[in-house]
């Protein structure tokens, strides 16, 4: 082989290479020339017999035919290379809206009122649900007749314990670990024997509130929930206070807030009387304060307790308790 024919290879080599457009047809120029059995090997093993003279310029030539076709091939080989899969991302397409869950109406009440005295200075304290008889009833002054602790009220339980039908046995707990000064007010579930109909159902829950010091008076309970009614109501709702009577308060009242549709005129909603019936609250009975082991001689103290289901039904205008238990996400998703 000479000089002539190798640069005619050479030729036909790069052109081959340039005119390879895919990734095996580079592959097959490669391993027609390059490869360990290829055409440049053997044209090296040709190099023994050109004539010492011609040696150095033959074996440059050979070198810079590798060279170039190697290079070439290397350049080509990296234009087709398949370009990465494409991507399971499509950072073009709009965004997928997934709808946020609302709280629970039942929770967003809650919450509200929690606000409401905790700006006050309460605290939130917390009971189970499954109490003694002395919590629910003994300790809360309530007499062994009591209607409320008969078996068609109350959920007993085989072990002597019972299911809280309000959430006043956390006053109990709460006093008998504390002492004066204390402002807790306590939400939570409760139980009764009650058969389920647009206004009642055998679990609901409540809000309790207790505040034990010196010389709590009437008037405090009074201006502490004139305040909480304008706060859960707006700043123009009125109280009324309506005596009543629990075992574990003395006096009594019930109390009632103006009727936030017709603002007091009387309407539907509150059967013309322009009134609603909101709380039940009063002075601490001192036997109550005697049996958690205060001394009804140096403190005194106010408590109340409200029905959540029933401030929800009436601010959301709410007609049927038990839309708020079937989680009905038409229902659930208005609030
Ligand atoms: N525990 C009472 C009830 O369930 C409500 C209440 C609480 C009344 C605190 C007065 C004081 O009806």
């Amino acid at each position: 082989m000479n000089l002539e024919e190798l640069n005619h290879i050479k030729t036909i080599a790069l052109q081959a290479a340039q005119d390879a457009e895919t990734p095996e047809a580079i592959e097959a120029v490669r391993i027609e020339y390059l490869s360990r059995k290829g055409r440049l090997p053997k044209i090296m093993a040709e190099l023994k017999q050109v004539p010492p003279p011609e040696k150095p310029l033959f074996g440059k030539a050979v070198n810079e035919f590798k060279i170039q076709l190697t290079d070439l091939i290397q350049a080509k080989q990296a234009a087709t290379k398949p370009t990465a899969p494409p991507s399971a991302f499509d950072l073009t397409q709009p965004g997928q809206w997934h709808p946020l869950g609302t709280r629970h109406p039942i929770t967003q009440i809650t919450q509200r009122i929690t606000t409401i005295f905790q700006t006050l200075g309460f605290t939130v304290a917390d009971g189970p649900d499954i109490e003694t008889i002395f919590n629910n009833f003994d300790a809360l002054n309530t007499p062994p007749d009591h209607p409320s602790r008969d078996e068609q009220d109350t959920f007993y339980l085989e072990n002597g314990e019972l299911l809280r039908c309000h959430t006043s046995p956390v006053q109990v707990r709460y006093m008998q670990s504390h002492t004066p000064p204390i402002r807790i007010i306590s939400p939570g579930r409760c139980y009764r024997r009650d058969t389920p109909d647009a206004t009642h159902s055998a679990n609901f829950h409540q809000i309790e509130g207790l505040y034990v010091d010196q010389d709590v008076s009437l008037a405090d309970l009074k201006g502490t929930l004139a305040h909480f009614a304008r706060e859960l109501m707006g700043p123009y709702v009125k109280t009324r206070f309506r005596p009543h009577f629990f075992p574990f308060t003395e006096p009594s009242v019930e109390v009632d807030f103006t009727c936030h549709v017709c603002n007091g005129k009387g309407c539907r909603v509150c059967k013309q009387s322009g009134w609603i019936e909101i709380l039940g609250a009063g002075m601490v009975d001192p036997n109550v304060l005697t049996n958690v082991g205060y001394d009804p001689q140096t403190c005194s103290g106010f408590a109340f307790g409200m029905g959540i289901e029933r401030i929800a039904m009436i601010l959301y205008g709410i007609a049927d308790i038990r839309h708020l238990y079937e989680n009905d996400q038409r229902f659930l998703a208005q609030f």
